[in-house]
């Protein structure tokens, strides 16, 4: 009769970030988290510029998505006006798509993963590991400021709706910021503070991605 001993020993294969690969390219990916109106988009556009990456807003490939005609924009529509989380499957597809047509290596996703759910597929579905997470930590009340005076045209940038979409973040989304806090991978930044301040200590995290050579 076997032993305790003689039980094969099970590895328990750990996959880091470095391992990364989707359609045969390598990829690094950076989740970037906050609150609706804390900077993210705005932060995401210089990274873009000074460290190369690709900028994949979630909310972004979603309103491209109504637009395009699709058979899920109604669904988006009511969902984003409503400020609520649209099914995993339908925001990962557009991800994927967009990492899969596009050449770069390197991408900031913005605004997902939002909920355990989002979390949870995402990594099921393309085996993708964040590099890390950067966090955008702002007061309720700045963010309503910035969201009630950015006038982007946005169906949800209305008080009804930006107060929806607090709650959902903080009950949906701050728990998937807690997640990787407690995997060691969130990088937080002060983004109450103003555009160019808040840019000097994203600059600091993004220091080990060689910076573009003509900035
Ligand atoms: O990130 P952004 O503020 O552009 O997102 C706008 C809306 O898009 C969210 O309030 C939500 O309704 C939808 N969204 C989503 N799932 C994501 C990202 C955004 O359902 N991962
Ligand atoms: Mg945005």
């Amino acid at each position: 009769m076997g032993t305790v001993v003689d039980a094969p020993v099970v590895q328990i294969e750990e996959k880091d970030a470095s391992q990364n690969v989707l359609g045969g390219k390598k990829v690094t990916v950076v989740f970037v988290l906050g609150g609706p109106g804390s900077g993210k988009g705005t932060q995401c556009t210089n990274i873009v510029e000074h460290f190369g990456f690709t900028h994949l807003s979630a909310g972004d490939l979603l309103r491209a998505e109504i637009r395009s005609g699709s058979e899920n924009g109604n669904m988006i529509q009511n969902m984003i006006k409503e400020g609520k989380i649209v099914p995993s499957e339908v925001t990962i597809k557009l991800l994927e798509r967009a990492m899969l047509e596009n050449e770069n290596d390197k991408f900031l996703i913005d605004g997902f993963p939002r909920n355990e759910e989002n979390r949870a597929a995402f990594e099921k579905v393309t085996k993708i590991i964040p590099e890390f997470i950067l966090f955008f930590d702002c007061s309720e009340e700045e963010m309503e400021r910035r969201l009630l005076g950015r006038n982007q045209g946005r169906e949800d940038d209305n008080i009804e709706t930006i107060r929806k979409r607090f709650r959902v973040f903080v009950e949906s989304s701050l728990p998937v910021v807690e997640y990787y806090n407690s995997l060691g991978k969130v990088k937080k930044i002060d983004a109450a503070k103003p555009i160019p301040e808040v840019f000097e200590d994203v600059k600091v995290i993004f220091s080990t991605f060689n910076a573009k050579k003509d900035l």
